[in-house]
């Protein structure tokens, strides 16, 4: 009977080097966590992608550039996305996102010569939202209206 014995120490020497592991990993990530003090929700990190993306639209269409830079899937997830406060209906900001995702869907189906006023209203619907459940970036934002383009 040695060699039952033996594998069964070398499993618990096994396990005990996994929680170690694991152990010393989950401490690294409180520390880079404590770091940044409030961790960003998903929608928090979508929303700087949003934003960013703006920033690349409003170039193009400022410069009458032809191509725009392709729609990130992943701004399909809004709807759902971990927010940061839950106080917020989901039913309520499902709608509004699922608006917005509609004005992003108006460009990117838009002729050439349409192309300003549906990114227009894109930002009309950032700074609508942010109106009413998150004023914080509303001066960001707003920075991301056309220059060109009316208000
Ligand atoms: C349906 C409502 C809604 C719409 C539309 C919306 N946002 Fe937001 N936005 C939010 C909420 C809620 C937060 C807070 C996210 C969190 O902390 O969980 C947020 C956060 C942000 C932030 C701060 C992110 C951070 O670093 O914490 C920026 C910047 C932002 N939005 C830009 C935009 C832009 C640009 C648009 C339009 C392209 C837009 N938002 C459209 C609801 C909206």
């Amino acid at each position: 009977m040695e060699l039952p014995l033996k594998m069964n120490r070398l499993v618990i020497v096994f396990f005990i080097l996994l929680f170690l592991i694991l152990f010393f990993s989950c401490r690294e990530n409180k520390a880079s966590e404590n770091k940044i003090a409030v961790p960003s929700s998903e929608l928090a990190v979508l929303m700087r992608k949003m934003t960013t993306h703006c920033d690349s639209l409003k170039f193009c269409l400022e410069n009458d550039l032809r191509r725009l830079p392709a729609f990130p899937p992943e701004f399909n997830k809004m709807p759902i996305a971990k927010r940061t406060d839950p106080e917020i209906r989901q039913e309520a900001f499902e709608g509004l996102a699922k608006y917005h995702l509609n004005t992003w869907e108006k460009l990117y189906t838009a002729k050439i010569s349409d192309r300003k006023e549906a990114y227009s209203t894109i930002v009309r619907s950032c700074i609508s939202c942010h109106e009413s459940v998150c004023p914080g970036p509303l001066k960001r934002i707003k920075a991301l209206k056309l220059n060109s383009h009316g208000e």
